[in-house]
């Protein structure tokens, strides 16, 4: 995840932003940079690379600098390199922007400011907000922002100087973190608080849609309506590895809360009101598309369970047939491929072998390859012919959790664009699915905000042996998906079942208090599910079900009941598979686990 330091004050500056930025490598970043105020100029130095190949490059004793801005940098537009990492300055080099979050209009800005002048030097969102910025300026920083501000649609959390107006440092948010941090010294802004905590515990936060003027002496916030913010410091007293965790125990937890701006982030830019997907990275026309007779998707582990999902999206939506495997039986049998077929490769860290033998594979037969992974310039996307991000942020802990629930999205908008090429569902379809969409974020937030229910089943489910998850239709994945993490971080043997294949053998594992956990989503198996709730209550099994339908005959079934809202046919997976990672997050942190480095297990499986 990209992350911001700025500091203005009587120190040199480019320690402490160094220090800064090193206290966000954990994160992970591909590239960083800083800008820097000397003498009524801006000196901007930036390197691909950890911030080792960044010192390389900073003379302490020329860079006397009490004003600048540093970055580390996740790519999102544009691969890891030095052009693509901030800061990124205006045409004059006089402005210089740091930036985190997605300018979802970007293209469009970029045509109008290209038509008026403006040249551009990298592949970013970013840049476009340093010309943005360079058009409104009239000698006024604060201004200029603002003004740039108004046009922006997305995401962005920002630090913006200038050798023009050199006395202070503008910073503002929008779905972004942002703090500031009062030192003896001087003031800092941050992304987050870990970059700050070795100079000061005075920790303002800055509140979405707030702009703050930041001087030597003092700072000024202003709300999204001008109005001035009068808001004191707080201490904190985390230590530097609660701060790392953002005051959650574990980062798995961390980033099970981080998945509603997850989502958020892979559908912003992704998807507009009407339904309509644009993947900047995607590479194939109309014309391709309508010319694929046969879908195959690999992946492993938790991602294939999102593969599974899309198999059921594309076929109900787009009519093509699709075959799913894992990637390792996939590269090893003799698939029927031809240059009519799609291979469609899931991987959220972009480098599994596997998966990227299997791509090779049906290179070779002609196919097209789509990648969709979450990590920009990762080896898959150089192999692949297009590429659709996933926009979660990097992932620490081992247990996939927010690039699962973002490949799910992500996924569910590539169906939505083959649909649309290859059969002409009407509008209204796609604004349906659209509008449902929106809405997932704030309903995983919901869910989250139940967290305490799924805390007690931990309390009474963390000694078992054995825990059955089945599902059917979009639960079949999902109860798929309950069972792989339950196994990976506590250590507890779980089946993830098709609940109708029970009866043909894993029905004999059910005896009394042996837990079997249904995905209970309304449609046209919700009946079938319930009769295989009642096979395995009547053999002694205690029923817990996720289900959409809070009715009486769900509750004299189960022991245990968690509803989750209404959605969509294929984003209620997204919402099912919440409750599953925080069951198996406490039933592990029951038994004493290590959530974050499950024993055996890798996050990045680069060996076959
Ligand atoms: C490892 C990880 C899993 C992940 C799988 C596939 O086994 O522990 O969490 O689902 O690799 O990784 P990929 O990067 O290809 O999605």
């Amino acid at each position: 995840m990209c992350g911001i330091v700025g500091y203005i004050g009587k120190e040199k500056t480019t320690p402490l932003l160094l220090q800064g930025l090193k206290r966000l490598e954990y994160r992970g970043y591909d590239s960083a940079g800083l800008a820097l105020s000397i003498n009524g100029s801006l000196t901007v130095l930036r390197q691909k690379g950890n911030l080792d190949q960044l010192e390389k490059i900073v003379d302490h004793d020329k860079l006397d600098s009490r004003l600048g801005i540093g970055h580390t940098r996740w790519a999102t537009h544009g691969e890891p390199s030095k052009r693509n990492s901030h800061p990124h300055t205006d045409c004059s080099g006089k402005i210089a922007v740091v930036h985190n979050g997605i300018i979802e209009n970007w293209h469009e800005l970029r045509d109008e400011l290209i038509d008026s002048g403006h040249e551009f030097t990298s592949e970013t969102d970013t840049e476009t907000l340093a010309h943005l910025v360079e058009a409104n300026f009239n000698g006024d920083l604060k201004e200029a922002v603002k003004k740039a501000l108004r046009r922006i649609k997305g995401s962005y959390a920002i630090a913006v100087i200038s050798s023009e107006d050199p006395s202070k440092l503008i910073a503002a948010r929008k779905d972004s973190p942002l703090v500031l941090g009062i030192a003896e010294s001087g003031i800092f802004v941050a992304s987050d608080i870990p970059a700050l905590i070795d100079q000061t515990r005075k920790i303002v936060i800055i509140e979405d849609e707030e702009l703050v003027e930041v001087a030597q002496d003092g700072y000024q916030i202003t709300s999204g309506d001008d109005v001035l913010i009068k808001r004191d410091s707080i201490e904190v007293k985390w230590d530097i590895e609660a701060a790392e965790k953002g005051g959650f125990a574990d980062f798995m937890l961390k980033e099970i809360y981080e998945q509603p701006s997850a989502i958020q982030d892979t559908l912003r830019g992704q998807l507009d009101e009407d339904g309509k997907v644009n993947f900047d990275d995607l590479l194939l026309d109309k014309e391709k598309i309508e010319d694929i007779d046969k879908i195959f998707i690999v992946a492993c582990g938790t991602s294939l369970h999102a593969g599974m999902i899309a198999k059921l999206a594309i076929e109900k939506w787009a009519h093509i047939s699709v075959e799913i495997d894992c990637s390792s039986e996939f590269r090893y049998r003799e698939p029927v491929l031809s240059d009519k077929s799609l291979l469609i490769a899931i991987t959220q860290s972009g480098e599994t072998a596997d998966t990227l033998a299997g791509i090779r594979k049906a290179k070779e037969k002609g196919a097209k390859i789509i990648a969709v992974t979450n990590v920009v310039g990762s080896s898959i996307t150089r192999e692949a012919d297009g590429v659709v991000y996933t926009h979660a942020g990097p992932e620490i802990g081992v247990a996939a959790t927010k690039t699962h629930v973002s490949q799910i999205a992500a996924l569910i908008l590539l169906s939505m664009f083959i649909a649309r090429q290859k059969n002409g569902l009407d509008d209204s379809f796609f604004q349906k699915i659209a509008e449902s969409l929106s809405k997932v974020p704030e309903k995983v937030d919901e869910i989250l905000g139940k967290a305490e229910t799924i805390k007690e089943w931990a309390k009474k489910y963390h000694d078992v042996y054995d825990f059955l998850f089945i599902g059917r239709g979009v639960g079949y994945p999902v109860a798929m998906e309950g069972a792989l993490k339950l196994k990976e971080i506590s250590y507890i043997h779980a089946e993830g079942y098709p609940a109708g294949e029970m009866k043909h053998g894993p029905i004999a594992l059910i005896n009394d208090g042996v837990p079997v956990l249904a995905i209970a989503l309304k449609g046209k198996v919700f009946e079938k599910i319930v009769s295989n709730m009642q096979e395995a209550k009547s053999r002694g099994g205690s029923i817990i079900a996720i289900t959409d339908s809070d009715d009486n005959q769900i509750r004299a079934l189960t022991d245990d009941v968690f509803v989750i809202p209404e959605s969509d046919e294929m984003s209620s997976a997204i919402l099912s598979v919440i409750p599953l990672q925080l069951l198996s997050y406490f039933i592990a942190k029951e038994r004493g686990c290590n959530v974050d480095q499950p024993r055996n297990l890798a996050k990045s499986v680069t060996v076959e």
